[in-house]
């Protein structure tokens, strides 16, 4: 696992989007698992700055998002509306800036009539597509990744997922207060990729930032592996990145170490 802590917010979006756009140049083809929120919003800003003024190209790229509430989709060609849903975010924050072609992204459709069936069929494109080779992800207050809510198991696939009090209070704060929409009208399921489906892919790329996320942040990576906190599964991952500002990294408990290997590997270029 490498721990990489930048100074600030824009700090880890521009570390973030880097090693995006690094994979992105080493193979054109390469398939990105993609993930919502506000963290990586500021990773969108940089890869389009990178699209419009470096000629970064997704025109061969495929994505597959984490995750989107169950009940609410909306269809990426027509302009926001004021639904929350997560392929509205991806279209607006990210798809509709840079050259990803129509039917090389994927969202989890919100609005299926059959979840189940949707689920097996979304996990079986991610495999179709060649399986996922950098996979983004942010971490919720209770520690899930995607919407791997405690208590998933380490080897879950796309799945329903019912949201916790705590993701349904922090994701009303962040987005659904502002559009207006009472509390109680927000979605309470979600089909989300599955833990497994996570540890399949062959890069995790977690980014965190605020002292919200500090205590999280330390469990996940210095806890014990537990499905209650299922982020501390990405232990167990070959390959993981963190990229942490200051703030999100201040409960840690071995900061120098990671600062250390850091400066270790760039030294020797590995
Ligand atoms: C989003 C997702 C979630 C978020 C997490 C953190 O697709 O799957 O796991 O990454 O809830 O959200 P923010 O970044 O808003 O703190």
């Amino acid at each position: 696992m490498d721990v990489l802590i930048r100074k600030n917010y824009d700090e880890i979006s521009r570390t973030a989007a880097n090693i995006i756009a690094e994979q992105i140049s080493m193979n054109s083809k390469c398939i990105l698992g993609l993930a919502t929120g506000s963290t990586p919003i500021g990773t969108y800003k940089e890869l389009i700055r990178q699209h419009k003024e470096e000629n970064l190209d997704f025109s061969k790229v495929t994505s597959f998002n984490l995750d989107e509430y169950l009940g609410i989709s909306i269809d990426l060609d027509k302009p926001y509306n004021e639904d929350q849903s997560y392929a509205r975010y991806m279209w607006e924050e990210l798809f509709k800036h840079i050259n990803i072609k129509k039917g090389n992204y994927y969202v989890p459709d919100g609005l299926t009539e059959d979840p189940l069936k949707h689920c097996e069929w979304y996990e079986a494109q991610i495999k179709k597509a060649g399986g996922i080779d950098i996979q983004l992800l942010g971490i919720g207050g209770d520690g899930h990744v995607g919407f791997n809510e405690p208590g998933t198991s380490f080897n879950s696939k796309t799945h329903i997922t019912a949201l916790t009090k705590q993701t349904l209070d922090d994701n009303y704060e962040l987005f659904y207060k502002k559009s207006g929409i009472p509390r109680e009208k927000m979605p309470h399921f979600a089909i989300t990729i599955g833990i497994g489906t996570i540890l399949d892919s062959r890069h995790a790329l977690l980014i965190a930032s605020g002292k919200r996320k500090a205590d999280i942040v330390a469990e996940a990576i210095e806890g014990p592996l537990t499905s209650q906190i299922t982020s501390t599964s990405l232990q167990l991952h070959p390959k993981v990145t963190i990229v942490l500002d200051e703030d999100a990294a201040s409960s840690l408990k071995r900061i120098k170490h990671y600062k250390h290997v850091e400066n270790l590997k760039k030294k020797f270029s590995l």
